[in-house]
């Protein structure tokens, strides 16, 4: 099956009532890892790619690793999707490589730290969409914006998102989904302890859901951080502080009130580097890399497996025929 648009995938969890995982990758282990997950779950999914991630992969590896994995698994629905895209050229290059989404991030400048103001968020990210959707390519906007800036994206600062504002701008861009602000963050380090409706305002999903019953939502900064990743890191020498992320339970009550994507990275990292830790701990003498990254593999996969499951994908891939990318652009 070729990489199919992202669009499709949300129109039909919206119908089916559940979510769609959205994992970043850089490597070929990730992509293995939910490419497997995905059919052994039987579940459409979404790999997205950063900024960091092309310039690490080299864009010309990682759409060959798409396509193969595209090829491999001909039963999975899957969508490539460009991860906060800084810019309008930064989606141009990613659609010219073949990928089927993009987001632009126009919540924060084009240094992916400041944040921007409501008239340039709609300028870029309009732009975006024009040319995007006459190739069948879906857009995902942000407004609003995470805090945390030790991963490098944010401003630091959260904005949540408000929901009057969200309307305007979704009617005025034609995005196809709207990143919200809730009080997330990227990384491990999210909130010091378990997050009440304080730091984390599953209230405003509902609201905007009321505003805007056909947009899909996502929610970024979605890593559950389990305590019990963290621990394997610690006991095989790792130092994470104690942290907490976004409970499964608050994403799936989300996915209840409009949330249709769900950007996992961190959760795979720490499954990854734990395993990792886990063999080169046991077996010092060890230096094949085979012996860790499968292992590390298994453990980003049985991640990969279980959010599926929880978010409601798992058994959906079989629902519907792909369209092709001609198909998605005649609809808009
Ligand atoms: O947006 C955040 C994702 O976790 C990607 O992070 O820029 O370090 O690849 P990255
Ligand atoms: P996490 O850091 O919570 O995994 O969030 C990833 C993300 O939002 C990518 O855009
Ligand atoms: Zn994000």
């Amino acid at each position: 099956m070729p990489l199919v648009s992202m669009r499709q995938l949300l129109d039909e969890a919206a119908a089916g009532g559940y979510g769609v995982g959205a994992f970043n990758v850089n490597n070929m282990e990730q992509i293995q890892a939910v490419m497997e997950a995905a059919q052994n779950t039987r579940s459409p999914v979404i790999i997205q790619a950063s900024r960091g991630a092309r310039e690490y992969t080299n864009d010309r590896f990682l759409i060959h690793l798409m396509r193969a994995a595209a090829e491999l698994y001909p039963d999975v629905p899957v969508a490539l999707h460009q991860d906060h895209g800084n810019s309008p050229e930064t989606c141009f290059s990613a659609i010219e490589q073949g990928f089927t989404s993009v987001m632009m991030d126009g919540s924060l400048l084009a240094d992916g730290k400041t944040p921007s103001d409501f008239e340039y968020n709609v300028e870029v990210t309009s732009a975006v969409v024009e040319r995007a959707h006459a190739l069948g390519v879906t857009v995902e906007g942000e407004l609003g914006t995470l805090g945390g800036i030790e991963d490098g994206h944010g401003s630091g600062e959260t904005h949540l998102t408000d929901p009057d504002q969200a309307v305007e701008f979704v009617e005025r861009t034609g995005i196809d989904a709207l990143a919200v602000a809730i009080g997330t963050s990227h990384g491990a380090y999210k909130f010091t302890s378990p997050p009440t409706g304080e730091v984390l305002a599953m209230n405003l999903i509902q609201e905007i859901h009321e505003k805007l019953p056909t947009t899909h939502l996502v929610m970024h900064g979605s890593s559950s951080v389990p305590k019990s990743l963290v621990d394997t890191i610690n006991e095989f020498g790792g130092e994470i502080r104690p942290t907490w992320g976004v409970p499964v339970e608050e994403i799936q009550l989300g996915i209840r009130h409009g949330v249709r994507k769900i950007n996992v990275d961190t959760d795979a990292r720490l499954a990854m580097t734990g395993a990792i830790r886990r063999v080169l701990t046991e077996k010092p003498e060890e230096f094949d890399p085979r012996k860790y990254l499968t292992p590390a593999r298994d453990a980003m996969r049985a991640v990969y497996e279980e959010r599926m499951t929880q978010f409601g994908q798992a058994g959906h891939a079989g629902d519907y025929e792909p369209k092709t990318l001609e198909e998605m652009r005649d609809s808009y």
